[in-house]
């Protein structure tokens, strides 16, 4: 099958003109000023953005956390994906302590069988365990088989934190592996000892899950595993930073030119401390870690994912229902769930509120939601980017339809939106991945199945069709 894809404004994270693209099966073979070609389906996107798909580097789809699994499984994850212009995500496969990291793997292959996705799916390894897991052995093997990135929580005591030996043993084998460590950075031990005390103290509403987790502890772990990572000389990417405190020690380590990369998350723009305090547990809805913070912040955010301190914007989808799993912590903040959806909205929100309001350029949107994640996480070039040899991995966004954000029309399972009501200007109109149309004007058109397994270059490497095909 071949597209031609025709007058629409082409951006990617260093060019901006008006053009055509040309697939041939999955791969872009041609760009450039009206092509002349034959092409077996024409879409005619003048006045049309055509974007690379966005790139999800941190979802938790169907993982068990805080005593339930979030609600999305990898179908309706990843056809929520889809409908908001993400065509590639890179989702945490979690070690369960004392499961070896081949069959923590192999739970993750069997839940994309069961539920398959509609997009590509790439995963990182969550360690919590390396004894259980087989040894440092078994940890370095797995760069090779497409896993290339590690996951260490610094937080969630009791759970899935782990202890600085672990996350450095893991970091010195990421050293030699080529693989790239990535951190929840916040001091659990501290914050397992004030949320403990607020529960004494009969403190219990959503709002505390705030007021227990300082920002400085998440300044504390960030600065700490960065400076691990120096010792180890390995690569650190640091997840969901929050607030200025934590901006800072990535913003000195980036100046200094250390392998130091950092995200924020779409909701820190939008959501603060304050929607944790809505009446009838509404609050809830916004328990997710690091917590919201107070307003202050959200421009410190803009200033560093627009100044590359912070280096690209995820969405951390960790969804829940509301009503039967936020309500577990009812009576005790600390029972709830924590994480908020988000797959569906991230691409809507930044580019009305971060390019529509001229916090960022469109050039910089593109590199923090498709570019920078490619080529950090080992897709690129053969995702991120429009060009030759490239997959057809294709947004069509139009930049003047209007849309309002709302759980009613949303494709996750979740029974509420973060952003609920906020009226947006610019909409996904068509999604194409590998060269097939997966979404257009608000239909799916792939089954299940259609996303595929993307093996990821090792960290720093370059990831080929014809390599990953092989
Ligand atoms: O609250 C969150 N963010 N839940 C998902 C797990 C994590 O910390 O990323
Ligand atoms: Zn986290
Ligand atoms: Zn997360």
């Amino acid at each position: 099958m071949s597209v031609l894809i025709k007058g629409g404004r082409i951006i990617t994270a260093s060019d901006d003109y008006v053009g055509d693209v040309y697939a041939e099966g999955e791969t872009i073979s041609l760009v450039g000023e009206s092509l002349d070609v034959q092409a077996e389906k024409v879409i005619d996107a003048s006045g049309k953005y055509v974007l690379p798909g966005a790139i999800d580097p941190h979802t938790h789809i169907e993982m068990f956390f805080g005593g339930t699994t979030t609600c999305d499984d990898f179908t309706s994850g990843t056809v929520a994906a889809a409908f908001g212009g993400t065509t590639s995500l890179v989702d945490f496969c979690m070690q369960a302590p004392g499961t070896p990291f081949p069959e923590a793997l192999d739970n993750y292959f069997e839940k994309i069988e069961r539920c398959k996705p509609v997009i590509d799916v790439g995963f990182h390894i969550g360690v919590t365990d390396i004894e259980g897991g087989g040894g440092l052995e078994a940890l370095a093997k797995l760069p090779d088989e497409g896993v290339t990135s590690y996951k260490l929580f610094m937080a969630y005591k009791g759970a899935v934190m782990v202890d600085d030996e672990t996350l450095f043993k893991t970091m010195e084998v990421a050293r030699e592996t080529g693989g790239l460590v990535m951190v929840h950075a916040e001091n659990g031990d501290a914050i397992d000892v004030i949320v403990k005390k607020a529960v004494a103290e009969g403190k219990t509403d959503p709002i505390w899950h705030a007021r227990t987790r300082p920002m400085e502890t998440e300044a504390e772990a960030t600065n700490r595993a960065i400076q691990l990572a120096r010792v180890a000389g390995c690569p650190l990417y640091v997840v969901h930073v929050s607030c200025q405190p934590a901006v800072e020690p990535i913003a000195l380590a980036r100046e200094k030119g250390w392998d130091v990369w950092g995200e924020t998350c779409t909701q820190y723009f939008f959501v603060d401390q304050t929607f944790l305090e809505r009446p009838d547990f509404e609050g809830a809805k916004y328990v997710y870690t690091p917590p919201p913070r107070a307003k202050a912040n959200q421009d410190v955010l803009w200033n560093a994912v627009r100044t590359d301190i912070l280096s690209a914007i995820s969405t951390d989808h960790c969804a829940f229902l509301w009503d039967g799993q936020k309500t577990l912590g009812r009576d005790d903040f600390s029972k709830i769930p924590n994480g908020g959806p988000g797959l569906e909205n991230r691409l809507h929100m930044i580019h009305h509120f971060g390019v529509g309001e001229g916090r960022i350029t469109l050039n910089r949107m593109v590199e923090l939601l498709s570019t920078n994640p490619a080529k950090l996480f080992g897709l690129y070039p053969r995702k991120g980017t429009i060009a030759p040899g490239s997959d057809a991995d294709l947004v069509i966004f139009d930049p003047a339809r209007k849309k309002t954000i709302t759980a009613a029309d949303q494709h996750s399972k979740t029974d509420y939106n973060l952003y609920e009501g906020t009226e947006v200007t610019g909409d996904v109109e068509t999604v194409l991945i590998r060269g097939t149309v997966v979404v257009d004007d608000g239909e799916l058109k792939v089954e299940p199945g259609f996303g595929e397994f993307v093996a990821r270059a090792k960290f720093g490497q370059e990831l080929r069709p014809a390599v990953a095909r092989a």
